[in-house]
């Protein structure tokens, strides 16, 4: 714990995110004495009230969100002490000041100010630490998603971080980083010898990226609509995990190697065209339907309107570049689909001849190709689809069949306890460590393809089809892949 930060100031300390993923990913941290001595949190947030009152809503949410076996309130009394409240209006002077006395002399220890607010608030509330004289060499900034809503909005956002803090002390979250599968990604990937010679397209039919969600609006009406699934998750999740596995070695395991090669790959994609529009998108939107047999109400009635905003988008996109000319990477995500399942699936081609079919001592069935299925959530497995002879005689021809070697993780490792997200993201921050953050060129780079990818919809008038709650998205998204002879994987 060389220079480990020793204060994290959360502004939006009253919000949803910090009662359900930071409070409780601190005080996991602290619970395994990774926090340092004198370790400080001042909350921030626009609500006035007294430091006693704010304690005690952090210890209501860790009891409710760390749940049975995780909280201990014996410990969260202890934890609970380490936080401070400062109330601090943006815009208001003095509130940054009275964060600043606060603060004081712990300033030297170095502060990571943690941004858990609406992305409007970034650029003020720079300007208001800046003014306060809060920003310096010995402090970081840590921002929530989203960082724009386009690719000029987003380089204005930068721009503004960029007045206050160097590149290196700005932590732009994607939690998906910090899941340990996805960063698993690397390993595999990596980490092994038996796929890399085989990870291109000489080898790969196509690739496929699922992010599925059971959830639909869950209260966040006025976030979302406007928004939709393609900036919500696609712009930020879903490209992060296309990187990660499109990316060239990066030379070390470091924050500068595996960035640069993760922009390369974002900048490769190319963009969509108003004519790829119709054959290479989807958008879609759930009406009522049924999740796990329960009723659910569709968007436009969580809503109280209608409105043209996909909770569904498939895509198929390309990465120009040597190593992926011409693969597919089908990419999807959607709420209210049929299970809570974020997976990667590598198709790879057909044997090159098959042995087993035509003269000699054919086959009743065809050869499959292989495939590796990456689980990352709700379990986290690995699964390669293996071709296997069926135990017989076989009288009228070798009988094959597609069998899966399985590895799951959860069960290798079944001891260790699966940490939230925000705990290695947190822990990294205030270690100054920026390898699972998002560098600026990515976030401008992904907000570029996927600003191609508006345009193409505007002008080429694509409507958000309907799809009925808990099922797979429009058939539009089926006939997607099924047009090039491939199927998704349910
Ligand atoms: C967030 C999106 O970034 O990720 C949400 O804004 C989405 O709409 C969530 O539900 C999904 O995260 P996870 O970790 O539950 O897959």
């Amino acid at each position: 714990m060389a220079d480990i930060y020793r204060t994290i100031v959360i502004f939006g300390a009253t919000g949803d995110l910090a009662h359900r993923m930071l409070f409780p990913s601190l005080y996991n941290l602290d619970a395994d004495g990774l926090l340092p001595e004198g370790f400080t949190i001042i909350g921030s947030g626009r609500t006035k009230q007294d430091e006693a009152a704010f304690r005690e809503d952090v210890n209501a949410a860790l009891e409710k969100f760390l749940g049975e076996g995780c909280y201990d309130a014996a410990r969260a009394a202890v934890f609970v002490e380490k936080i401070r409240y400062c109330p601090v209006s943006v815009g208001d002077e003095g509130d940054f000041s009275a964060l600043r006395d606060m603060i004081g002399d712990a300033a030297d220890g170095g502060i990571a100010f943690y941004l858990s607010t609406p992305p409007s608030l970034f650029a003020p509330v720079v300007k208001g630490l800046q003014a306060a004289g809060l920003t310096g060499p010995n402090t970081r900034i840590a921002m929530e998603k989203p960082i724009g809503q386009d690719l000029v909005s987003s380089r204005a956002v930068n721009a503004a971080v960029a007045e206050a803090f160097d590149e290196s002390h700005v932590f732009r979250v994607d939690h998906y980083l910090g899941k340990e599968t996805v960063q698993n990604l690397l390993i595999l990937r990596f980490g092994n010898m038996l796929l890399e010679p085989l990870w291109n397209a000489n080898a790969i039919e196509h690739v496929q990226i699922t992010v599925a969600e059971t959830v639909g609006l869950e209260g966040r009406v006025s976030y979302y609509d406007g928004v939709g699934a393609l900036k919500d998750m696609v712009q930020n999740h879903v490209l992060q995990l296309l990187a990660l596995v499109a990316m060239e070695p990066p030379a070390r395991y470091d924050a500068a190697a595996v960035r640069d090669e993760k922009v390369k790959v974002l900048r490769s994609l190319r963009p969509m065209t108003r004519a790829d529009a119709a054959q290479c998108s989807v958008k879609g939107q759930y009406v009522a339907g049924a999740i796990n047999g329960q009723p659910v109400k569709g968007y436009a009635d969580e809503l109280g309107t209608t409105s043209d905003t996909e909770t569904f988008v498939a895509l198929k996109a390309f990465i120009d570049n040597w190593r992926w000319k011409n693969v597919p990477f089908y990419i999807r995500t959607g709420k209210r689909l049929p299970s809570r399942q974020s997976e990667i699936l590598i198709q790879f081609k057909q044997v090159p001849h098959s042995i087993f079919s035509g003269k000699g001592r054919g086959t009743t069935s065809p050869l499959e190709a292989n495939a590796l299925i990456i689980r990352l959530q709700p379990e986290e497995n690995i699964r390669m689809q293996l071709m296997a002879k069926q135990p017989g005689l076989d009288r009228d021809g070798i009988d094959l069949k597609q069998v899966g070697l399985d590895v799951s993780l959860s069960t290798a490792f079944a001891k260790t306890r699966r940490r939230i997200a925000y705990e290695r993201l947190l822990l990294d921050l205030l270690e100054g460590d920026t390898t699972l953050f998002v560098r600026r060129d990515e976030v401008e780079a992904a907000w570029a393809w996927i600003d191609s990818i508006h345009a193409a919809w505007a002008e080429a008038g694509v409507p958000a089809r309907p799809y009925t709650a808990g099922t797979w998205g429009p058939s539009a998204a089926i006939a997607l892949t099924e047009r090039d002879g491939a199927t998704w994987h349910d």
